[in-house]
């Protein structure tokens, strides 16, 4: 299978890492001989229609900071479009940021990689949070797939279990924390007793809140996964603009006290039921499975027969979210081969 890499930040560059190491491995358990043959960054590009040293591609980000420098004579264009139109293969895996405003860059790199009949997986929740029906008829007109495990739970297969482990079940709702940063700082306000501010602080000293943590402190991120899991996993067609979307920058200490009084933590629950889809702080008691702390992510899928299941596991993490990539690469290529 020929890939596109588009973004090569964390999860594209871990992305890379696991395939030059692993490759041996992926051939010999799953018959995935992935071949990069162009990988795109915000400054420029690099290709090779035969397939990218990847260990030269990452030596060369480290050291100039775009994959532009990459040695050879094989394109350096930096307009995405031609790049996805013209290169050859069979996949794209499009790993730039999650905009929740139009979606861009990652809509339009979706919208053509699915044109031109490239299977596409993406880690980037801005385009399905906005426009995800849309892209899955898309994907359906065309012939090709559409794969996001990456985008809820990074590592933790949220989706796959949902799709392939509950068929023929019937799923109610589902409830659950489904954002490391803030759970990290909630955690740290009922536990050492710091203020919002100064669990942020620590959020970003140890690297789980962004510079910008916008997104995750106000929904939205986990808006754009109670979407993906509505569409997906509920066949509810519905775009994050339908939510009820509270985040936690107005949560104060005394709530936080109050609710460890009454046995319960706050926590950001992304919910959906048939009458509800919202994002807000809510009081969990510490006895419900979902209640789990630091950066963990936890979700509960209520279902008719089987009852409440719940999935924990980390929900951020290049290696984590990489790892999801090529779960969906696999198996891609093996509903293709067979
Ligand atoms: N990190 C995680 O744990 C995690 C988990 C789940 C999902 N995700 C999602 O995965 C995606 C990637 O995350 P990340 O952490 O790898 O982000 P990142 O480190 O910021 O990397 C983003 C990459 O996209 C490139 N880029 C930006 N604009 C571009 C454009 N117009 N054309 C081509 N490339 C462009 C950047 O180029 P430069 O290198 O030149 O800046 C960079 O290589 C995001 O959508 C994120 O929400 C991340």
């Amino acid at each position: 299978m020929r890939i596109i890499l588009v973004g090569f930040g964390t999860v594209g560059q871990s992305f890379a890492r696991i395939l030059a190491r692993e490759k041996a491995w992926l051939v010999k358990n799953h018959g995935f001989e992935p071949q990069v043959t162009a990988i795109v960054d915000s400054q420029g590009s690099c290709r090779d229609d035969n397939g990218l040293n990847l260990d030269l591609v990452l030596k060369n980000k480290e050291k100039y900071g775009t994959v532009q420098r990459y040695p050879g004579k094989n394109g350096r264009k930096t307009n995405n479009s031609q790049i996805i139109s013209e290169t050859e293969a069979e996949a794209v895996v499009e790993c730039t940021p999650s905009n929740f405003r139009n979606g861009e860059p990652g809509l339009t790199n979706i919208k053509q990689s699915l044109t031109a009949r490239k299977h596409v997986v993406t880690a980037n929740k801005g385009p399905l949070a906005l426009a995800m029906p849309a892209l899955l008829e898309l994907a359906d007109h065309t012939g090709v797939q559409l794969r996001f495990s990456a985008t809820v739970g990074a590592g933790t297969p949220f989706l796959t279990f949902a799709s392939k482990c509950l068929p023929g079940e019937k799923i109610l709702g589902i409830h659950g924390i489904l954002n490391g940063t803030t759970n990290y700082i909630l955690t740290r306000m009922s536990e050492s007793s710091s203020n919002f501010r100064s669990a942020l602080a620590e959020a970003k000293a140890k690297g789980y809140a962004e510079t910008n943590p916008a997104n995750d402190l106000d929904g939205l991120d986990t808006a754009a996964k109670i979407v993906i899991i509505a569409n997906w996993v509920l066949k509810r067609p519905i775009s994050i603009n339908e939510l009820e979307i509270t985040g936690i920058s107005n949560v104060t200490s005394e709530r936080i006290e109050k609710a460890r009084k009454s046995g319960a933590r706050v926590k950001l629950l992304g919910r959906l039921t048939d009458s509800e889809a919202s994002v807000k702080a809510e009081d969990v008691a510490v006895t419900d499975p979902v209640c789990v702390r630091d950066t963990l992510n936890a979700l509960t899928f209520s279902t008719e027969h089987a009852g409440d299941v719940t999935l924990i596991g980390r929900g951020a993490g290049g290696e984590q979210t990489a790892g999801a990539i090529i779960r969906d690469l696999v198996d891609i290529r093996s509903k293709y081969s067979a």
